[in-house]
């Protein structure tokens, strides 16, 4: 029997190392990918005429386009496909998406550019679509606005060009060269999930009735961001942990922090973290807390679950360069 052409794609999650939120508002952010945990997705040929159809594994869910979406884990599939035919990319029958993915959902991690990424990816390997990584990026920020309303395009930006970046809204992304030396990180997770979109919005309430702390927080994240894009790429790591410390106080300031997390940021500063702070919108999700060695790492991550982390996992961020040098 012979198999139906198919073709695999895979996404990074991503972390972002300074930034966020402020970078809703036009402040820089520094984001780096994460090869572990990632998105797959598998693009397949099923016969001209039949139906497109998506499976997402992850939650026993199916779709097929011309239905309308039964679960809001679905919506931002049928929006994958609407692009991809409409663009002409792929035909309007006959090919299925099968989806899943190892991102924690609303974690902070970069789940759902993630899975869109992956997605768009093998749509292009499957139909031999030539779109370079700006167009992809795009692809994926439509994505991301129907799940989060306002993003900034730091997520789909990091993930889709699988880059460490400097990324300012509506500027061109500026790429970090290195990490200067590799970053081992621990990433724990409180186990609370939030929705991105609530938050900002939360954010966006409170700047409302206190623009002026709330801009001057922002005004202070971004130039923790910009120092950190120079010290991630001399890799002073004590440098950017001391800037990553900053940003967690500041982003505990605007109320994005949350019990949990405090908890998990001191164990962490307590284990000997360079540098510990909330990742992504906050109010739960992920925290992450750098290390000066793999070692380091590892006891970090112990150290968080001992602290009450649902999950918790080493992570690296390396250069070229560097996995050049490991056998
Ligand atoms: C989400 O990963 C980061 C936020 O800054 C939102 C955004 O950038 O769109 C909270």
């Amino acid at each position: 029997m012979t198999r139906a052409p198919a073709f695999t794609a895979r996404a990074p999650s991503k972390l972002i190392l300074l930034g966020e939120h402020a970078v809703v508002y036009g402040h820089p952010a520094v984001a780096v990918p994460l090869g572990e945990p990632f998105a797959q997705a598998t693009a397949r040929l099923v016969g001209p005429g039949g139906p497109v159809g998506v499976e997402l594994q992850d939650f026993g869910l199916a779709w097929l386009r011309g239905s309308e979406p039964s679960a809001e884990e679905a919506r931002p599939f049928s929006r994958i496909v609407e692009i991809c035919v409409a663009s002409g990319m792929a035909p309007d029958n006959g090919w299925t998406l099968t989806v899943r993915s190892a991102v924690p959902i609303g974690c902070g991690l970069g789940s759902g550019a993630a899975v869109a990424a992956a997605s768009f990816k093998a749509v292009y390997g499957l139909f031999g679509a030539r779109r370079c990584d700006r167009e992809l990026c795009s692809s994926v920020y439509e994505v991301e606005k129907l799940l989060h309303g306002t993003p900034s395009g730091v997520d789909n930006t990091v993930i889709a060009y699988g880059r460490p970046v400097l990324f300012r809204k509506g500027e061109a992304p500026t790429f970090l060269s290195g990490p200067g030396a590799p970053l081992f990180l621990a990433v724990a997770d409180t186990g609370l999930r939030h929705k991105t979109a609530e938050v900002v919005a939360e954010v966006a309430r409170l700047r409302s009735q206190a623009a002026a702390l709330l801009d001057e927080a922002f005004r202070g994240i971004g130039a923790l961001a910009r120092e950190g894009a120079a010290a991630f790429e001399k890799g002073d790591l004590s440098a950017l942990g001391r800037l990553m410390n900053e940003d967690h106080r500041l982003l505990r300031g605007i109320g994005v922090s949350a019990p949990d997390l405090e908890r998990l940021v001191a164990a962490a500063r307590k284990a000997g973290a360079l540098g510990a702070k909330l990742c992504g919108a906050g109010r739960g999700g992920c925290m992450a807390a750098l290390a000066d060695s793999p070692e380091a790492s590892l006891r970090l991550a112990e150290a968080l679950l001992a602290a009450g982390a649902k999950h918790a996992f080493a992570s690296q961020v390396s250069s070229p360069a560097f996995q050049k040098v490991r056998p």
